[in-house]
């Protein structure tokens, strides 16, 4: 059976890339499951508070983001959906992990590295260096593989940015049971991420062409600078799209996405990018892959393409939207789901710390 486990932080609403890259695959994993598999989602606080927040604002998004996973059709009945500082065991076993990580494998974190040149960039000093930037921040994707082991989750659906930080997870897994484990069991199976691509509608990676360009994923990119992919940390917010945006947002930030001046539809992610990610988007809306829907609005102008995305991505986002606004309110109802979410949770975890504490010798 498929233990299929994942986290979001409770960093704002969703946007595109996420729903798109994970959050969809989610549900849909969900409502593929059999019976035997368990299915856990995880909204991490404790990774959210790795660069500052605003504990008001922490606290609203940290309900917000449960009301939306409930509202983009993530089932309490069928999932476990829960809080995960609800939790104690994620830490307590991030601490034991930290115990057998190099400090080195986490500085070659892609990560990490794109925080610290955030940071020099910020302060706009070349001397500044990592010892300005907080541990939590270093070790986060330690306590993103106690997450996923804690319940010896088999399949993380997670965007492509997260690859690497599942490799890591893998290490770690590895590295306890060679240590810990006697007879070197595999108490800890290797997590495999589960990234949404466009693999399913029959298109295949090619060998050897490197990622992202030839690899039909769903990475979405930021519409003011697709040289970089759509975040929640970026200043400008005409770059993402909400999943709580109004038909009339979601048509302006569309209509004002950066494309080019070359005449006709094609994909072509390395000199179109603008143009491509548009047609990435709205192939995952569709289900058709990218090159199918280049050459089917071949002759098409970027205003008439903009003008499918921007009905493609306001019905999308139409029902999620309008539960969520309902949802929101219903403080009651949320406090019991990750109430309930978080007992089921530990229920499994603590089972997984017991072994492990006692493998290690702290019993
Ligand atoms: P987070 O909260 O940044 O993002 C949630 C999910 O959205 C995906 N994603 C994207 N996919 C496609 N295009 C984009 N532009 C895009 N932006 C974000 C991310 O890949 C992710 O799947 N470290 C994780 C949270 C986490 C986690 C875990 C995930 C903590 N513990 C355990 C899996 C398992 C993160 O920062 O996600």
């Amino acid at each position: 059976a498929r233990v299929v486990f994942s986290g979001i932080q409770p960093t704002g609403v969703p946007h595109l890339g996420n729903y798109l890259g994970a959050l969809s695959n989610w549900v849909k994993l969900q409502n593929e499951a059999s019976e035997e598999d368990k299915l856990i989602f995880s909204i991490v606080g404790w990774h959210a508070i790795t660069l500052p927040q605003k504990a008001k604002e922490l606290s609203a998004s940290r309900w917000d983001m449960l009301a939306t996973l409930l509202a983009i059709g993530i089932d309490p009945k069928r999932s476990i959906v829960f809080h995960q500082d609800d939790n104690q065991c994620h830490t307590e076993l991030a601490w034991i992990f930290n115990c057998i990580t190099p400090v080195g494998k986490l500085r070659r974190m892609t990560t990490w590295k794109s925080r610290l040149a955030d940071s020099r960039n910020a302060n706009s000093e070349s001397e500044i260096d990592e010892s300005m930037l907080n541990a939590g921040l270093l070790t986060y994707p330690v306590l993103q593989a106690a997450d996923i082991l804690a319940y010896r989750a088999t399949h993380v659906p997670v965007g492509e940015d997260q690859v690497q930080h599942l490799e890591l997870s893998r290490d770690i897994a590895q590295h306890f049971n060679r240590t810990f484990v006697p007879g070197k069991k595999r108490f800890f199976p290797p997590p495999v991420p589960e990234i949404s691509t466009f693999m399913s509608l029959g298109v295949g990676r090619e060998q050897g062409t490197e990622l992202p360009f030839e690899a039909p994923s769903k990475r979405i990119l930021s519409l003011r600078d697709p040289s970089s992919k759509m975040s929640k940390s970026s200043p400008d917010l005409q770059s993402r799209i909400l999943l709580t945006d109004s038909p009339s947002q979601i048509t302006s930030k569309l209509r004002s996405a950066v494309t080019d001046s070359i005449q006709g539809v094609t994909y072509d992610p390395v000199n179109r990018p603008g143009v491509s990610n548009l047609l990435t988007i709205l192939g995952a809306c569709m289900e058709k892959t990218p090159s199918d829907l280049a050459e089917e609005y071949a002759n098409k102008s970027n205003a008439e393409l903009k003008a499918l995305v921007i009905d493609a991505v306001q019905e999308l986002f139409k029902d999620p939207r309008t539960e969520f606004e309902r949802l929101r309110d219903e403080r009651a109802y949320l406090t019991e789901v990750a109430k309930d979410g978080a007992e089921r949770a530990k229920a499994i975890s603590q089972e997984t710390i017991r072994n492990v504490r006692s493998f290690v010798g702290l019993y």
